[in-house]
């Protein structure tokens, strides 16, 4: 190459690294402070209930909350692997999964500033926040979601929750006003959980007030990112001409905690914490790197945090973008090692057992459809999809038998 294209490719380099900006996205830490190393599994951390915790080490076990020690862990990690990234995104959970009054409001607080503390220690305080700030034209939207969640009896009788959706549209109509572009944070997500086939945590009527949101607005929204699952996954969104117009994703949790919904098996998960790139004019997610903790190795050996995948690789598109993750999603729906590889992510290695037809259905209506009848019906469609996909090679067989014989 001349040193003319040598120092023009330099300067291209450069323009596109100052285009590429990054920024954290951790979730659900739930530290149990109660956690600590005994002879008898049942004793170790509050948050297994009466499972008893038989890989408990320094780095934790599947059926208990974070220990202090995963949590400092989790946040060195990622001073090691991004020191200094645009901004941090916390989309909450801190607490240990405990009935409620065996927490109390001080320990919540207490939980929640030792969580802050350790977050502002290793990334010295307030420059996450500047720098947001200081960008013209990028917003971000945070959004208590736990207001639309099912559980919760308070606003279930309330049109509008705090006004939140109001204010949410008021904010997103004033943002294509100024042509700025919006990412929404929350915790709670809507639509349905991959692992249990037909559970929502919104109501109907929240969670249609939410996909009509996002679809109002799509234009200005340039990503979702979300909790609460624990599992690594996403959630489409598509116009009324079904383009794709929108993507929420799901990061892994810190936690690796075993949930207890009924119905859900393996439902444990490695600790993962999640970097996103994304073009800081358009703020296009560009692509997703997620780390994880081999808790089983780390107890074991050594808590070493590594790459576990690069979306753009995995899954070969060229970007982030709602038509990417649609063809993520495509790739899963019709292409079984692309579903295995998802669903081994989705737990973050940690249940590595095959994903059958009915897993499928789940995975890929949840991911497809936030919608709860568009849902019902993805699961009539697929379902019925997978069996001719079964019959289908036993059909051509028989059709191949008929042929020979004749
Ligand atoms: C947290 O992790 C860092 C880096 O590995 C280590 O130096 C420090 O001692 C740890 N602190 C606690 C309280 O575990
Ligand atoms: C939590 O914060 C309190 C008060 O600052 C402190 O005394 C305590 O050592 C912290 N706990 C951990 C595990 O860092
Ligand atoms: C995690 O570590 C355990 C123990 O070393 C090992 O058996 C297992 O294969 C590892 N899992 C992955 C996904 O590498």
């Amino acid at each position: 190459m001349s040193t003319v294209g040598l120092l023009l490719s330099c300067l291209f380099l450069k323009e596109a690294l100052a285009l590429s900006g990054n920024f954290w996205h951790i979730t659900d830490l739930h530290w149990d402070p109660t956690y600590e190393l005994s002879n008898n599994p049942e004793v170790v951390c509050a948050s297994s209930g009466s499972r008893p915790a038989v890989g408990a080490g320094q780095f934790g076990d599947y059926v208990c909350d974070s220990p202090w020690h995963l949590i400092n862990s989790s946040v060195y990690a990622m001073k090691n692997i991004l020191p200094d990234p645009d901004f941090i995104v916390w989309t909450g959970d801190d607490t240990p999964h405990v009935p409620n009054e065996d927490l109390g409001e001080e320990a919540v607080l207490n939980i929640i500033h030792n969580l802050t503390n350790i977050i502002q220690e290793v990334f010295p305080s307030g420059f996450y926040t500047e720098k947001l700030l200081n960008q013209p034209g990028f917003r971000m939207l945070v959004l208590n979601t736990n207001l639309y969640y099912d559980q919760n009896m308070l606003t279930q009788n309330t049109a509008d929750p705090a006004g939140q959706f109001s204010w949410a549209d008021q904010v997103l109509t004033e943002a294509a006003n100024n042509k700025e572009k919006v990412y929404i944070i929350g915790h709670v997500p809507p639509g349905f959980f991959e692992k249990k086939r037909s559970k929502p945590w919104f109501t109907p009527k929240f969670n249609k007030q939410y996909v009509d949101l996002i679809d109002r607005h799509h234009s200005v929204i340039a990503g979702q990112f979300f909790g609460h699952h624990h599992t690594d996954s996403f959630r489409m969104f598509y116009n009324t001409r079904g383009s794709p117009i929108s993507t929420m994703f799901l990061s892994p949790g810190v936690t690796p905690w075993e949930t207890t919904l009924p119905g859900v098996v393996n439902g444990a998960n490695n600790p993962g914490i999640r970097v996103f790139e994304y073009d800081t004019q358009t703020l296009l997610v560009k692509d997703v790197v997620t780390y994880y903790l081999n808790l089983t190795h780390a107890n074991a050996a050594t808590g070493r945090w590594e790459k576990e995948y690069r979306l753009t690789e995995s899954f070969r598109v060229p970007d982030a973008s709602p038509a990417s993750m649609h063809q993520v999603l495509e790739r899963m729906a019709n292409n079984h090692c692309y579903l295995q590889k998802y669903y081994e992510f989705n737990s973050v290695n940690y249940d590595m057992t095959d994903c059958d037809s009915d897993c499928r259905v789940d995975h890929v209506c949840a991911a497809r459809e936030v919608d709860f009848d568009r849902y019902e019906d993805c699961l009539v469609k697929e379902g019925a999809a997978s069996i001719y996909g079964g019959l289908l090679p036993i059909l051509s067989v028989a059709v191949s038998l008929i042929l020979t014989k004749q």
